[in-house]
């Protein structure tokens, strides 16, 4: 109900906008009236739009916002980065920082870390902490989460997606959409689709086969708009069948728009708008960050000459278009108005508040993954030594830290989703905090140096990267001090830096860049304890891995880093994040690599480069699995300091109908002396189809807590769809009859519990 004093204020802006005389005006207008269905007032609103309004509100009016209808009381609609953070304000008509005061935001971890905690709740808080973040910088779309699968360890912007795996990506995505949109935020999502490496990414035409988009490429998109509900989606810059995805007839019209039932907005990618014909009819709704042509290119105010503005408007005049589509588009663009700007009931919000950097954390913590701990190599083999970790500072007091990655703040760079923070803790300070409440000694030498960038975008990092000793000099230092060193801890990895995990290039090397390997090796020389954190959002190649008997995968986590990562080496938090994908021991040993496939092949005109994946819906470990290769570490792999034990796997039924469904229990034991969580993985093996089928997919997952001794009965159920591939025939999901087997455990490479079971 509207209460009196607001109808008052709405009939006053009714005599106001002139839309009644004074004498008629006691009741609100259609498009206002909150009690009317949203559905109505957009076609009221709608019939009130001259063709100008329509027009521009449906493309860009700066770099980051698109014009409301003043006129009739709609504000401007802003949207930002995304999406790991609520991105600082560029200048209207520039990407420079615009310099405020009030953007410095928290950072929350990469998605690749939210994947790696297989924990939906965590996706949920990450959404609403994020919507929080939003609502307070008054952005009403956040320009993620980004679902593109990890196709390749190269992909520049892997980092920002949620990892190999359909599933994992579809249960992780959805409660990030929801807990964004509960705070009226529309979620973005991006990138749609196929959008899976990032060099020549305004190039690149994806031949992929039907089954391989259905099965591999789309169920993240499909979930987040038929089981999230995002408002808003962004076209990727590539082409698929030689269309270019933000205007890509069979990606938008076909199956987002109509198999689908998206009722929300289509955002073209900054500049990946690039014909308006194909814009006005294969379903782009707003157009963003177009530079149009040399003409103007960098020039300001060159919004008018976007594709959906004056051409568009033009050929409407000259009857080349009825406002059909112009009409539809704007009908979407409303709905997102009042799913956002102009919905009344949104909750404040607040930025940086200790919940941000609480929920930061939490998510940080649950996401670093243990991948080793304690096994080396030795004459004639491998054996077992005591766990390095977690590191107990009341017995080593000597702790040396090495590694340009301690000291480097990786919330500055890597393009869009390049922050400004309140506060990022650095691993060095996190670990020299602890040391010395433990009376223990920390010190740190460099090794290396990869990148002195310091700044990104105009925003400054806090310390200095300036370093005037040469390679060598740094070698020895580390090595000299690593000699005195009960344990060194070194931080390595990538970072933010073009070629690295970066948007607009891939990586263009599988091993770690800028020397590290050797400087490790020099290391071991001198002190065999040493553990390894890897800070990326890809995977590496390690060849000295039989040496070093602790490896902890660190991700980029944002303004907790530091923290999260001590609390974890230190052994506070006992770590649970399991592998989003597939780390691979070569390049080779990924299916897009062994079959030669990236980057693709340029054409003649070298305008396109075809980009085909032959590899088909063999990503990841699916491939492994079927070539028998063994990755370095696993898909769903991740250790603890506890152990688990896992019981027989059990099933409420042992044959099932197509509309039925089969639930597995397995009991799931903390065998060891500290409380920890476990992520049960159920994977299905489909025995006999007609089709070739991967060795096993995952179809359900669930992390618990337990504490020492602790026993829990962990239950996964499934339908049909999960025993289903996509028949390029029909066109349709189909499920054979049959046998089928399901496995379940710890990792895609340990799944000790298994039943075989029927599809009738
Ligand atoms: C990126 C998008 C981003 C947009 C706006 C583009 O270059 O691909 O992910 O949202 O810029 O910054």
């Amino acid at each position: 109900m509207i209460s009196k004093t607001y109808r008052r204020i709405l009939v006053g802006c009714t005599i106001l906008i002139g839309h009644s005389s004074l004498g008629e005006a006691q009741s609100v207008p259609v498009y206002l009236d909150e009690s009317k269905p949203v559905e109505q007032r957009i076609e009221d609103a709608l019939a009130r739009m001259t063709l100008d309004e329509k027009i521009a509100v449906i493309h860009a009016q700066s770099k980051f916002s698109s014009p409301g209808v003043k006129r009739l009381g709609f504000p401007d609609l802003w949207t930002d980065d995304g999406p790991h953070g609520v991105r600082p304000d560029v200048l209207w008509d520039e990407w420079v920082q615009a310099g405020q005061t009030n953007d410095s935001c928290v950072a929350f971890p990469a998605l690749t870390c939210l994947a790696a905690t297989w924990n939906p709740q965590m996706a949920r808080l990450y959404g609403e902490s994020l919507g929080e973040e939003a609502l307070y910088r008054k952005k009403s779309v956040i320009l993620g989460p980004g679902v593109n699968i990890y196709r390749t360890p190269l992909g520049g912007r892997n980092f920002e997606y949620m990892g190999e795996d359909p599933l994992l990506a579809s249960r992780m995505v959805v409660p990030y959409v929801q807990g964004l949109q509960s705070k009226g935020v529309a979620a973005c999502v991006k990138h749609y689709a196929l959008n899976n490496d990032e060099e020549y990414r305004h190039q690149v035409n994806v031949v992929v086969s039907d089954r391989a988009l259905h099965e591999i490429y789309l169920p993240a998109f499909k979930a987040a708009v038929t089981e999230g509900g995002a408002w808003a989606i962004m076209g990727a810059y590539n082409l698929y069948r030689n269309q270019h995805n933000c205007h890509n007839s069979i990606l938008l019209n076909k199956i987002l728009k109509q198999d689908w039932g998206f009722d929300g907005v289509v955002i073209s990618d900054w500049g990946g708008c690039h014909d308006t014909d194909e814009a006005v009819t294969n379903g782009l709704d707003l157009e963003f960050g177009t530079w149009t042509d040399g003409l103007t290119m960098g020039r300001t105010n060159a919004y008018d000459s976007y594709h959906l503005a004056e051409a568009y408007k033009q050929a409407i005049r000259e009857g080349r278009y009825t406002t059909k589509e112009l009409d539809e588009k704007v009908r979407r663009v409303l709905r997102l108005f009042y799913r956002t700007t102009m919905r009344r009931e949104k909750p404040f919000g607040f930025l940086c508040s200790e919940s941000h950097y609480d929920a930061a954390l939490r998510i940080a913590q649950e996401g670093i993954v243990l991948l080793k701990n304690g096994r080396v190599a030795k004459a004639g083999g491998k054996r077992e030594t005591a766990p390095l970790l977690p590191l107990d500072l009341s017995k080593k007091k000597r702790i040396l830290v090495v590694g340009e990655n301690a000291i480097k703040m990786m919330t500055v760079g890597g393009g869009s989703s390049s922050l400004k923070v309140q506060r990022e803790i650095l691993p060095l300070d996190a670990i020299q905090a602890r040391c010395s409440k433990f009376k223990a000694q920390c010190s740190y030498a460099r090794g290396y140096v990869g990148d002195t960038i310091q700044s990104y975008d105009g925003v400054t990092v806090g310390r200095s990267l300036y370093e005037a000793r040469s390679a060598e000099e740094l070698r020895t230092e580390a090595v000299v001090k690593a000699k005195e060193a009960d344990v060194v801890i070194f931080f390595g990895g990538l970072n933010k830096s073009d070629y690295q995990d970066s948007e607009g290039h891939d990586r263009r090397q599988y091993g770690l860049p800028y020397g590290q390997d050797e400087l490790l090796e020099a290391l071991l020389a001198v002190n065999k304890h040493i553990v390894y954190v890897n800070i990326s959002g890809n995977a590496v190649a390690m060849p000295w891995l039989n040496k070093v008997p602790a490896v902890v995968q660190g991700w980029f986590i944002g303004s907790e880093a530091g923290e999260a990562l001590a609390s974890v080496l230190m052994g506070d938090v006992n770590p649970s994040g399991k592998l989003p994908f597939t780390w691979y021991q070569r390049l080779e040993d990924c299916g897009a690599h062994a079959l030669n496939t990236y980057p693709g092949t340029w054409r003649d005109d070298h305008q396109v480069i075809d980009e085909t994946y032959k590899e088909g819906v063999y990503v990841g470990y699916r491939w492994t699995d079927k070539q028998k290769v063994r990755p370095l570490f696993a898909f769903g792999h991740g250790l603890s300091y506890t152990t688990f034990k896992f019981g027989k796997l059990t099933a409420d039924r042992q044959r099932l109908t197509a509309d039925e469904q089969i639930t597995f229990t397995v009991s799931v034991t903390n065998t060891g002396r500290r409380a920890g969580s476990e992520t049960v993985q159920l994977y299905i093996a489909d025995k006999k189809a007609s089709v070739d089928r991967p060795v096993k997919e995952l179809k359900a997952f669930q992390k618990v807590f337990l504490q020492p001794g602790e026993t829990t009965d962990v239950k996964l159920t499934i339908g049909r769809d999960a025993l289903s591939f996509y028949d390029e025939d029909t066109q349709a999901w189909k499920a054979e009859p049959g046998e089928f087997e399901a496995l379940v455990g710890s990792a895609s490479d340990r799944l000790p519990a298994k039943y075989i079971f029927r599809l009738e």
